[in-house]
């Protein structure tokens, strides 16, 4: 693809006006959400979202997230049974993602990959708000990273990965939450098809009821690819001691640590940071037990991934 120079654009008001007009010329702008930065182009325009492929170098046409500033908006684009209207209502804007069956024309056939859903999410991050309601369309955006690296969530990350890729980047500081968003599907119930920046049981308790576990044998979808979130160096998980380099977690020496005071919404939002300081030193990071509830679902899903063999 074409080099081009990307621009570096400070989140004020003539900043998000002109990512605005990129994104409505089909170019491609990333863009803070309080999950993590995403990659973002023109929802309905084909060449647009064909860029996003060619510029993160994906492997395969996974269909992507869509993002709009408000419910009215959502329900142009897709049917909202009441269950999803619900979670909606507790935790829209904010870091989930619902897979929901897709209005025909709503989107370019691109975003789903043929499938008959859309995953749809209404970030609550201030400038995220700003720039779609500015450029008024959807607009498709997966994590604003090359293919299979982790994903960004300051907007230094994103140039380290896509500099001279994407027209510009938007710089909204460091992400608060720091991990995805929470994906749920409802084929046929509500079901948790990614863990993320919402805590799965904040949906079982709004939902009244536990959240079925997710299958497939659809490549494309969610948690099939086994490594992901990847660093150079080697990742070795649940070390509680090493002379080497560690990644820690709680009371404990380390070279960083994700959360002295173990708290699972510090390390969530350290964690991609943190992956990254340490790749720059070494060949092998090894990282520290999480507790496996809350945020710390998310963060071991993404862990595991990064410790995939490749
Ligand atoms: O927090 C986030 O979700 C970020 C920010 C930028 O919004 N976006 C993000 O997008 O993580 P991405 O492309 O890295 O991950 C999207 C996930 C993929 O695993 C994809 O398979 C799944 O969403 N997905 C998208 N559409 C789907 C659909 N119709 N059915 C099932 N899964 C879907
Ligand atoms: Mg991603």
């Amino acid at each position: 693809m074409n080099s081009v120079s990307t621009q570096q654009l400070a989140p004020k008001q003539e900043g998000i006006a002109t990512a605005a007009n990129l994104l409505q010329d089909g170019a491609l702008v990333a863009f803070p959400t309080e999950t993590v930065y995403g990659l973002g182009a023109d929802a309905t325009n084909g060449r647009a979202v064909a860029a996003i492929f060619a510029a993160k170098d994906r492997p395969s046409f996974n269909p992507l997230i869509v993002h709009v500033p408000d419910v009215e908006h959502a329900a142009t684009l897709v049917e909202l049974p009441e269950t999803a209207r619900d979670l909606a209502q507790a935790f829209w804007p904010g870091p989930l993602t619902l897979v929901l069956p897709v209005k025909p024309g709503a989107v370019n056939d691109l975003v789903t990959a043929g499938l008959p859903t859309l995953a749809i999410r209404i970030p609550a991050h201030p400038l995220a708000q700003k720039l779609l309601r500015a450029a008024n369309r959807p607009i498709a955006a997966p994590s604003a990273n090359p293919s299979g690296a982790i994903s960004p969530t300051t907007a230094a990350h994103v140039m380290a990965g896509l500099n001279g890729k994407i027209a510009a980047v938007l710089d909204g500081g460091p992400c608060k939450v720091g991990l995805e968003s929470t994906i749920i599907g409802f084929d046929p119930g509500p079901t948790l098809l990614r863990p993320g920046g919402l805590p799965q049981e904040a949906v079982e308790a709004a939902l009244g009821h536990p959240l079925a576990a997710y299958q497939s044998d659809i490549p494309n979808a969610p948690g099939q690819l086994a490594s992901h979130y990847a660093p150079d160096a080697r990742v070795q998980l649940n070390v509680r001691e090493t002379d080497g380099t560690l990644l820690g977690f709680g009371a404990m020496e380390s070279t960083l640590n994700l959360s002295a005071a173990g708290d699972l919404t510090e390390a969530a939002a350290n964690l991609f940071a943190y992956l990254r300081e340490l790749d720059q030193k070494t060949d092998i990071i090894h990282i520290a037990p999480i507790p496996n509830i809350g945020l710390g679902r998310a963060i071991n899903d993404r862990l595991r991934r990064a410790a995939a063999p490749r």
